[in-house]
């Protein structure tokens, strides 16, 4: 059996699995564009799962999708469960797919929208797809050790910026603009941090707040988990801190994740949400934002900008590719 996990000698280098999702990523990222800023979430998805899953067929590996498009939806692709690569031999994975991290935003022509991937070791990713959402607590290498989401947002805070050594003043957290995170909003302006309010997307906010140099120190509050689970992914080669608890709507929804195994109580670590050392995390920008630029057209050419994160060697790459238009739309 070949699993992913790899000789990192720097003399036999492991094939570089991600720089082939890459291309499932960018494939995703520009078939939505024509729908970007059309109204049309759902067509949006559509094109983005047709492309990516046509790209993951052509790569030698055998993914095995635990955050894919979701089962209760019956998605016809890129399912829960689905096995996905050219099955041509290759590595044992586990993989979750997101063709469009903020349908809502590329529907609308707003910033952040992000094709993702991320891949680790098979039997390594929490299947957390019984529970809709789920509470997460991200800062970049320095809230390692410093924050935990069982602590009030101000103790989290007033720890970061010491950690950080700049006053609470100049910390800023990021949250997704949602009535259910009114209260904390108010506190982490209590506390005398800024806010980042952000529309969608808290994949690509979690993954700022990881990022040396960023303009977010803090990413919290409740988002998707299958997003919590590629964040983790990012999270586990940019060295930062993830926890994450469940957040279940409502008793059928908490009693379907205890009978899948999940427990409604715990604080799910970095390792408990994608365990071992060897993830890859792969991401396109639809539309622009912090992390990466979206696809731009100009003439002849489509333009993406993607990024490659691998935990196993520490990596971060940023891929620039020109595609011919005449080949895609
Ligand atoms: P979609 O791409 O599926 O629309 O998800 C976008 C997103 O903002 C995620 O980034 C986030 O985790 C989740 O939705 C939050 O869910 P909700 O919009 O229900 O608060």
């Amino acid at each position: 059996m070949v699993s992913l996990s790899a000789d990192l000698s720097p003399l036999s280098p492991d094939r570089n699995l991600a720089l082939e999702l890459v291309r499932a990523t960018e494939a995703a990222a520009i078939r939505a564009v024509p729908f970007i800023g059309r109204g049309a979430k759902e067509a949006a998805d559509g094109a983005a799962v047709d492309a990516m899953r046509a790209f993951l067929g052509t790569v030698d590996f055998d993914g095995r999708v635990v955050i894919g498009e979701g089962e209760k939806d019956n998605a016809p692709m890129l399912f829960n469960g689905e096995h996905v690569g050219s099955g041509a031999g290759g590595p044992l994975c586990d993989i979750a797919v997101d063709p469009i991290d903020g349908t809502s935003l590329t529907a609308a022509g707003r910033q952040n929208a992000l094709s993702v991937i991320a891949v680790s070791d098979r039997g390594t990713m929490l299947d957390a797809s019984s529970v809709f959402y789920m509470d997460k607590l991200v800062t970049g290498p320095a809230g390692v050790g410093v924050v935990d989401i069982r602590l009030p947002v101000a103790e989290n805070i007033k720890r970061l910026a010491g950690a950080l050594g700049k006053p609470v003043e100049e910390l800023v957290v990021s949250v997704l603009n949602r009535p259910r995170h009114e209260q904390l909003i108010q506190e982490i302006r209590d506390a005398g941090a800024g806010t980042r309010l952000m529309s969608d997307g808290d994949v690509a906010g979690g993954i700022n707040a990881a990022r040396h140099g960023a303009r977010t120190d803090m990413c919290i509050g409740v988002g998707g988990s299958p997003e919590g689970i590629v964040t983790a992914c990012a999270i586990k080669a940019l060295g930062g801190h993830i926890q994450g608890r469940l957040w279940p709507r409502d008793d059928d929804e908490r009693q379907r994740g205890i009978d899948a195994g999940l427990d409604m109580d715990k604080v799910y670590e970095a390792d408990d949400l994608v365990s071992g050392n060897n993830t890859i995390f792969v991401a396109t920008g639809v539309t622009d934002g912090q992390l990466v630029a979206g696809v731009r057209r100009e003439g002849d050419y489509l333009y993406t900008e993607s990024v490659v994160l691998r935990s196993a060697s520490g990596t971060l790459r940023r891929v620039a590719s020109e595609h011919l238009v005449s080949k895609w739309l």
